[in-house]
């Protein structure tokens, strides 16, 4: 789809170390930049970034590869969004793309296009004579004039047809509108009318500050209070959080995050300066979402209405944060007030009060048991158990578990045994419910080397290095392939590049071959190609080891051979296979392999 050269070409405009830092904080370590790995977790840092190869590796979970894949990792992010934000930033013009993309993806584009042009409109509105009412509402509700355009807040006119007459002098077809979900279709399959109408205007971001669609919140009493954009091609609504694209620098910075059900809820703590909070908009959080906020901390506090939807909401989002291994307290409002109101009346400082005076989720959630169930009677505390103990199995810190179900037992005073006991039933169900999410760690984990392919990557690093040594290589190893298929592939490729007498740039490669694990491979290689004293000798090593490996192989699958010749009393058999056997232990010899094992 989009040539190599391209793609070279805005690797070598991109600093690695500039993108990856903006993501993870680094310090200098010799040649290479080092810091904590934001793929598993870890106290102390082997996660490193090589600014001379442009790649970054580590040690710790073998998470590795070039610019463009740490993107994908960690941003999700598809290759051709990845590679398209570089091109932008590098001022390189990315060529038409293939038929099936393009339409794809221009798609996707026109629908932004027509949001953006919708959210200016609405933005227009609130300046006219008749968006008088709704500028009055939003300062009513405390908002500034700031924050307003902060937020890019709206007003969708008191008319069938505002969004429609604007865009249909700016040639934008209905469909389209359709597609967004601004616009709907009567029955009658002949008109079409706005779907939002005297209402003020949230546009919803994306992470990139692209308008994905909108809240519409009525100014009187008439039901629904809120109508929003429905599902569209580029919009999901468990897979976004309000407010993150303003957010995330605040939350990375603090190190922890609040969440929030709604607009006015994000909005006015973000005007009082709290600003590392996200907002769920009153669907239940889910694990997408969590994904989304992990990405910038482990640490989190809830804050919902204080009502029984609230608790609710905040038991369920709860049961999430653990099991997604996020640190989760609870901020408890006094009755009858939201996020919104509360900070209006009791601005910052009142609002961190609340914050410091969170309770842990443990507490939380004892109380509101405690409050439902007899703490006293034999059947309240099985209940109370009953129901504590699905969220303490998702706690994955033994200690932090342990002192959990030690208190636990000592609150109802209960026998801690019985406790115990009780938990090891919940078990299976908790595992069962935690499979969809368990993504990350185990999958970067499971890439684990043998110690054979750990002397294949070895001679990959070496190979790295210049067409003398991939020679000799070549040469030791006489025929000898790889056993790893990546591996083999990469040597074809350097193979290749050195034979047009190419230089070999590992980043480059990276994006050439597209093979499952390349990255990891390549980058893996050039980091220990760093710590190699001596490369003659490794080289040795590692070619007696793969040599020695295959031929153990032989040897074995010969013994298998000869048994089944001997069973079969096939004398001229028997004969021709131990003299091969003999041969071959004799060259073993020679070569210094050992046969045993
Ligand atoms: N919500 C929704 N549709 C509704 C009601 C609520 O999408 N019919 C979402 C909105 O995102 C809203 C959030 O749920 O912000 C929380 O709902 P609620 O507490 O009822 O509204 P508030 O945000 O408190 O709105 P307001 O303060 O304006 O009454
Ligand atoms: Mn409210």
């Amino acid at each position: 789809m989009i040539p190599n050269e391209i793609i070279d070409q805005i690797l070598d405009k991109t600093d690695i170390v500039e993108i990856i830092s903006g993501y993870v904080p680094m310090k200098r370590a010799g040649q290479n930049f080092k810091g904590r790995c934001p793929f598993h977790e870890e106290k102390t840092p082997s996660f490193i970034v090589s600014p001379a190869k442009q790649i970054y590796h580590c040690f710790g979970c073998s998470a590795g590869g070039n610019v463009i894949s740490f993107l994908m990792k960690h941003e999700r992010m598809e290759f051709l969004d990845a590679l398209t934000m570089l091109a932008d930033k590098a001022n390189i013009a990315l060529p038409r793309q293939s038929q099936a993309d393009r339409g794809k993806s221009s798609f996707a584009d026109k629908l932004y296009g027509v949001n953006n042009m919708a959210c200016d409109l609405y933005r227009e509105n609130l300046t006219k004579e008749d968006g008088k009412t709704a500028y009055r509402y939003f300062i009513q509700r405390g908002i500034t004039e700031s924050t307003i355009k902060h937020f890019r807040l709206g007003y969708a006119a008191d008319s069938w047809q505002g969004v429609i007459n604007h865009c249909k002098s700016k040639n934008i077809d209905l469909e389209t509108l359709q597609k967004a979900g601004l616009v709907l279709q009567r029955e009658d399959k002949k008109n079409w009318y706005d779907r939002f109408r005297n209402r003020i205007i949230f546009p919803i971001f994306d992470l990139r500050n692209r308008v994905l669609g909108f809240g519409a919140r009525t100014m009187g009493t008439d039901l629904p209070k809120y109508m929003n954009s429905p599902e569209t091609h580029i919009y999901t609504k468990g897979k976004h959080l309000y407010g993150l694209n303003f957010s995330k620098e605040y939350i990375r910075k603090q190190d922890y995050v609040i969440i929030v059900e709604g607009y006015f809820d994000l909005i006015l703590p973000f005007q009082n300066d709290i600003r590392n909070i996200v907002a769920t908009l009153g669907t239940a959080l889910t694990p997408a979402q969590v994904q989304g906020i992990k990405r910038f901390t482990k640490n989190a506090i809830m804050i919902y209405d204080s009502d029984k939807a609230g608790e609710a909401a905040t038991l369920r989002g709860l049961d999430l944060l653990i099991a997604e291994e996020m640190n989760v307290r609870i901020a408890l409002l006094p009755k009858g007030r939201d996020p919104d109101s509360f900070v209006r009346k009791e601005a910052r400082p009142g609002f961190m009060k609340l914050l410091k005076e969170s309770k842990d989720l443990f507490d939380y959630k004892l109380g509101v048991l405690t409050a439902k169930f007899q703490k006293n009677s034999p059947q309240g505390k099985a209940r109370i158990v009953g129901e504590m103990l699905p969220t303490l199995a998702k706690i994955k810190n033994a200690v932090l578990k342990a002192g959990y179900l030690k208190k636990m037992s000592e609150e109802l005073s209960i026998d801690e045994k019985a406790v115990r006991a009780e938990l090891e039933k919940v078990k299976p169900e908790f595992r069962a419910s935690l499979a969809p999410y368990s993504i990350s760690l185990e999958t970067v984990k499971e890439h684990k080397k043998s110690p054979a392919s750990l002397a294949e990557i070895t001679l990959l690093a070496i190979a790295l290095d210049d067409a003398e040594y991939l020679e000799k290589i070549k040469e030791e190893l006489g025929g000898e392939n790889f056993k790893d298929e990546s591996i083999a592939a990469i040597f074809k490729k350097i193979t290749e590049l050195r034979k047009e007498g190419k230089k070999v740039n590992p980043s480059h490669l990276i994006c050439h071959l597209k093979g499952a694990g390349t990255s990891e491979i390549i980058s893996e290689a050039v980091s220990m190609n760093q710590i190699i004293r001596d490369k003659e000798k490794a080289l040795n090593d590692c070619v007696k080891r793969i040599k020695g490996d295959s031929q153990k192989l032989t040897l074995h699958n010969l013994q298998s051979e000869i048994k089944k010749a001997e069973n079969a009393f096939d004398t001229n058999k028997i004969n021709r296979l131990i003299a091969e056997y003999s041969e071959l232990i004799k060259e073993f010899k020679k070569n210094g392999t050992s046969v045993k094992g």
